[in-house]
């Protein structure tokens, strides 16, 4: 995964955007270039005309101001206007019978929900190449802002209010996204993965994790399991077929297929999975996890539980 940039234009939305930003940057180099011809200009000017006088015909002073100085400037931004209304009106133009999600902005990660196949999951949103999605936006806490640079343009989710980000990714591949609107300690990590998906794997996985409900294959991952649910870990996460059920913190059904913990701070492995556990506040300071210390056998029959879960 690279670093987001909206000039790569992987959506149809984000190819306006990147199509827009072009011409913006056309313009202003234009007038950079205007500028900086009458600055060096003037400068040789002022030395040529010690030795010699000017001669010829020359635009009068308040001529120059009127037209440099206002109807160029209204005229250049006055065409950005109408191409930013238009881009943002096409962009924005909803879709009918793509797949619907929805994602709620929390302090600091998103839930992520596929209504329609009821799967749950958090901060790695996937989504089919090529047909259209829907994206219902909202928050539970403070506003935050979509943004995935590569894909589309960005917008707030708003406690109380439902936003709707339309898109179309043409390409396959993992896009990040970030929190866009500053929203406390953990801004910064408040990141997510865009996971565009040939539409058939699409449908696979979807299907899958609508069945599937994760259970233990070993002695470990099951002693795992009673640890979770006895802990406080339950009060807060829910995994789907146990009793678990909080809505505190990420839902955790499918953590074992996850690339990333703590929206995207850190990798999901085993050794990240137990320092998170254990302390991560160390890791991430400010969210709402407490730290916890759990014998060593029972972190260690946890942690084995937790990344089974696929
Ligand atoms: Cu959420 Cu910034």
């Amino acid at each position: 995964m690279n670093g987001p940039s909206i000039l790569k234009g992987a959506g149809v939305e984000g190819h306006q955007v990147a199509g827009l930003w072009w011409v913006m940057f056309a313009l202003a180099a234009g007038v950079y270039v205007v500028v900086g011809g009458f600055v060096i200009y003037a400068i040789l000017r002022g030395r040529w005309s010690r030795r010699e006088p000017f001669v010829g015909r020359r635009m009068s002073d308040d001529a120059f101001v009127v037209i440099g100085g206002i109807v160029v400037p209204i005229a250049i931004l006055l065409v950005l206007a109408v191409l930013t209304v238009r881009t943002s009106t096409t962009a924005r133009a909803a879709v009918k019978g793509g797949v619907q999600i929805e994602v709620v902005g929390r302090r600091w990660f998103w839930d992520v929900r596929y209504p329609d196949a009821q799967v749950n999951t958090a901060n790695e949103v996937r989504i089919p190449v090529n047909r259209p999605v829907t994206l219902k936006l909202t928050s539970t806490d403070v506003i935050h802002s979509f943004w995935v640079p590569d894909v589309a343009g960005k917008l707030d989710t708003i406690p109380g209010q439902t936003n709707y980000l339309h898109l179309r990714v043409t390409k396959a591949g993992t896009y990040l996204g970030e929190c866009a609107e500053y929203c406390g300690l953990q801004h910064a990590n408040m990141r997510l993965a865009l996971i565009a998906l040939p539409p058939a794997d699409f449908d696979r996985w979807l299907t899958r994790r609508a069945a599937v409900v994760p259970s233990p294959t070993n002695e470990l991952e099951a002693r795992g399991e009673q640890v979770f649910t006895r802990e406080a870990c339950a009060g807060c996460h829910t995994i789907k077929g146990t009793t678990a059920s909080g809505v505190v913190g990420p839902d955790l059904t499918d953590l074992g297929e996850r690339g990333w913990l703590g929206a995207l701070t850190i990798r999901n492995t085993p050794e990240n999975l137990q320092a998170w556990i254990t302390d991560s506040q160390s890791i991430k300071r400010g969210n709402v996890m407490p730290p916890f210390s759990l014998a060593g056998d029972d972190m260690q029959a946890l942690v084995a539980y937790l990344e089974s879960l696929k």
